[in-house]
């Protein structure tokens, strides 16, 4: 890359982390106030406002839904000033909008921005996720492994007992038979009510979250945005996109997917270089939440690159307007 290439995508990389921001602080007012859409709203019209003023020419790949069901942020809607480099956009203005409406642990503004044609055109479907923390060997664990396989390879990775392995799902009733072979082998679970984007980058930094590793079934945009996060932070993941019936199956064909069955590396997810920023709306163990005391309101943001490796934690103090 050019040297002006290189601090082009440096000036863009704040950019996005402005654009989390935003979404963040429109988000903030309604935290607690049991009203999951507009939260959701303030948050999206927030985002593509900022969005907008960036110099790029970006198309969302993984976005609020398809044209016909979201107004703003759709997926193939055109974002930013149109002078710029071509990028793919993922974004979701809100992950955990019960979360926000709830003012429970862990809702993000999440963003990832990578060369036009390098994040997967994920539908609106579930997808089987399984990710894993930086340093272990490749493959160590893989969606072809039962849980209590990939429990005991990580613990023998590890250097540890099944028990001090912490593994971290999302509390569903399609996840029971999962939840009771994973305590058969004495690894603890820590159960989410939603948020498997924080649930993966959770693994990242085991050290400091506890978890160890991520598995079940969520959210195949979200999968997209947490496989940009671990591209960052290292960690490995593997997606596999689930369909419940013909009308899922045809709108992963109508994103362009061919093997519906496929099993994706984190890298197949994100194939190139990506910029990924994501600000706490509620308190969370990775992002601080939104903090507000009279006439000034803070946010926290994680900004990392890919190419570089770089993990930044900004601050922002704003007054009230
Ligand atoms: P929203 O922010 O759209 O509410 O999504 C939250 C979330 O928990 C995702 O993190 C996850 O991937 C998905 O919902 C799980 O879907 P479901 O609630 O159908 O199990």
């Amino acid at each position: 890359m050019t040297d002006a290439k290189e601090f082009l995508d440096r000036m863009l990389s704040l950019g996005l982390a402005r654009v989390s921001e935003a979404a963040a602080l429109a988000s903030a007012r309604l935290i607690g106030h049991g009203d999951e859409k507009a939260a959701d709203q303030a948050a999206v019209n927030a985002m593509r406002e900022q969005l907008n003023l960036l110099d790029i020419a970006g198309v969302v790949v993984i976005g609020e839904g398809e044209r016909d069901e979201a107004p703003m942020l759709f997926i193939g809607e055109e974002v930013g000033t149109g002078n710029g480099p071509a990028v793919d956009i993922a974004l979701d203005p809100l992950e955990g909008t019960t979360l926000t409406a709830k003012d429970m642990p862990n809702a993000l503004t999440v963003i990832a921005m990578a060369p036009r044609g390098s994040m997967l055109h994920a539908p609106d479907v579930y997808m089987e996720k399984l990710a894993i923390g930086p340093g272990f060997a490749k493959d160590v664990v893989t969606l072809a492994m039962s849980p209590t396989e990939r429990v005991l390879a990580l613990a023998a990775a590890k250097g540890c007992e099944a028990s001090d392995i912490t593994v971290c799902i999302l509390e569903r009733p399609r996840h029971e038979a999962l939840i009771d072979e994973v305590r058969a082998t004495g690894a603890a679970i820590r159960l989410i009510t939603d948020g498997d984007v924080a649930g993966i980058i959770h693994c990242a930094e085991s050290e400091v979250t506890g978890i160890d590793m991520y598995m079940g079934s969520g959210g195949a945009p979200e999968g997209v945005l947490a496989a940009a996060a671990l591209k960052c932070m290292g960690g490995q993941m593997y997606g596999q996109l689930l369909f419940r019936n013909d009308d899922e199956r045809a709108r992963a064909r109508r994103a362009g997917i061919t093997d519906l069955g496929r099993i994706y590396s984190r890298d197949e997810l994100v194939t190139k270089d990506v910029i990924f920023a994501a600000t706490g709306v509620t308190q969370g163990s990775i992002l601080a939440g939104i903090q507000r005391e009279p006439g000034w309101v803070t946010t926290e943001t994680l900004l990392m690159r890919s190419k570089t490796g770089s993990v930044r934690r900004m601050t922002y103090r704003s007054p009230v307007k």
